[in-house]
């Protein structure tokens, strides 16, 4: 007889595990299936490292500039193994957590692939072939996603990289080319460039960062051209020849450039292939993700899927929120669908991007007349402090009958810290707060928060200082 649990979830990343660990606390009986290690690509392979590695190119370009506050130091140079450990041990200690988080709430772990049969039934697979059979009276599908690769760059760890494999380079390289400049891309370049590596990021599209609001962009461009990034978009990529001197990256109108490294980051695609879906009644799209409803159900009767294997935004946080509504489902208790288009985004390129609702252009694209107002770093009296002043915040708000500023729709911003300020921006927006409404709170002084209420005030009619 197969084992059978209230909740079976198949995938142990930042979907899963906060499925079975928010489950778990509501006192369900939860098996999670996870092939390689609980954390899945945010912990091992995706944000945790990303992050952690673009702090070292922080640090290295603070004491860089120590020399402006009369810091004497030495120009810094790089030991990258030590950078390396430090990354490990970062990821290790929160991988230790979680697998204590999940034990001390008996969250069975089983090592292997979870394949879905009909009934619920979930087989799992062991590296040595064993099979283990377990039903739940809920399954949820937490698959995740891999990088997205394409004709004329095979990953080789040699020259051509992903997200996957970049992590365990042994040396920063000499010159990289980056294709695809999303938010990863644009993150690799910013860290890569910091650490010392010559950079040209090849976008297919006219825009670097779609999606994102176009000052932000602009912003973050202006910065990674003063630094010497070079951003190439409405370009296509066609191959590339390894050679004596590293390869040679074709690209555009028989443009080409030669580099050490290829990063590809041109999106993921979800794992649903490896589920097992065939005849189990589970909807997949024609893009591989699993089709689900505004409340993560699938087309087949308590089994739900969550996190990249659908078609929401693959970030972690929307993850755990899709995880989140799915457990209160199971429990009965009432649950209210994610609002995909407000939730927050971070890019942690340096200058660091942030945004929650509607960019400008998206505002009007929907039909909205709108009421903007931008402010600089350079009037911020701790931007000035602590010498970064790239960047801006952008309030985005509804034009009320009588002209003015009325609800906030978006809230977006690139700069220092901004992925940690985005807290009020996201509240603003998600509370559908006016811009009078915001202008009473209080900003601490001198701070970063200050530009937001600045921002604010302005669109009441009147600023303090801009
Ligand atoms: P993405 O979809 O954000 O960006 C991929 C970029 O590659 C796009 O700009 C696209 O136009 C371009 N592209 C596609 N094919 C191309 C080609 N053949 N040549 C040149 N350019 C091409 O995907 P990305 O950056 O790989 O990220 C994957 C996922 O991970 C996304 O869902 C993203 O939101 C998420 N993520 C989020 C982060 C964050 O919020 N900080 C950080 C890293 C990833």
């Amino acid at each position: 007889m197969a084992e059978e649990y209230d909740v079976v979830i198949i995938g142990g990343g930042p979907g899963g595990y906060a499925a079975a660990l928010y489950g778990a606390a509501a006192g369900l009986n939860i098996a999670m299936v996870e092939k390689d290690k609980v954390g899945g690509t945010c912990l091992h392979r995706g944000c945790i490292p990303a992050k952690e590695l673009l702090e070292t190119a922080h640090v290295f370009r603070t004491v860089a500039g120590a020399k402006e506050f009369g810091v004497q130091a030495e120009q810094p140079s790089l030991d990258f193994s030590a950078t390396m450990d430090r990354k490990a041990k970062v990821i290790d200690g929160l991988f230790k957590g979680l697998q204590g988080l999940l034990k001390a709430r008996k969250v069975t772990t089983l090592d292997g692939t979870g394949t879905l049969g009909r009934g619920n039934t979930v087989t799992v697979t062991g590296a040595a072939g064993s099979t283990t059979e377990v039903t739940g009276r809920h399954v949820v599908l937490a698959a995740g996603s891999v990088p997205r690769t394409i004709p004329g760059f095979d990953v080789d760890s040699r020259y051509v990289f992903t997200s996957d494999e970049v992590f365990e380079m042994t040396s920063v390289p000499g010159r990289v080319a980056v294709i695809g400049g999303g938010a990863i891309g644009c993150e690799f370049a910013s860290m890569l460039s910091d650490l010392g590596s010559e950079v040209t990021v090849l976008e297919a599209l006219p825009q670097a960062l779609p999606g994102v609001d176009k000052d932000v962009v602009d912003q973050v461009l202006r910065s990674f051209k003063r630094r010497g990034i070079n951003v190439r978009t409405g370009v296509k990529v066609t191959g590339h020849e390894p050679g004596d001197g590293g390869t040679v990256v074709a690209f555009g109108e028989n443009d080409s450039v030669t580099v050490d490294a290829v990063v590809v980051s041109v999106g993921r695609r979800p794992l649903s292939d490896s589920l097992g879906l065939g005849d189990t009644g589970v909807k997949v799209d024609d893009r591989g993700f699993v089709d689900v409803d505004q409340y993560c159900r699938t087309t087949v009767d308590g089994v739900f899927a969550v996190g990249d294997v659908v078609a929401t935004p693959g970030l972690a946080h929307v993850g755990f929120a899709e995880a989140i509504l799915v457990i209160k489902q199971i429990l009965g208790e009432p649950a209210a669908p994610v609002d995909y288009g407000r939730v927050p985004w971070c890019i942690y390129s340096h200058p660091e991007v942030a945004f929650a609702g509607y960019s400008e252009q998206g505002a009007k694209d929907a039909g909205f007349d709108v009421v903007i107002s931008k402010h600089r770093w350079m009037g911020n009296s701790r931007g000035l402090i602590i010498g970064e002043t790239e960047g801006l915040m952008k309030v985005i708000a509804e034009k009320g009958a009588d002209g003015q500023a009325g609800r906030i729709l978006g809230v977006h911003m690139a700069g220092p810290w901004v992925t940690e300020q985005l807290g009020q921006g996201y509240l603003a927006v998600n509370w559908e707060a006016t811009v009078e409404e915001v202008a009473q709170f209080i900003q601490p002084h001198p701070s970063l928060s200050e530009n937001f209420g600045e921002t604010i005030l302005s669109l009441t009619g009147r600023g303090l200082h801009g």
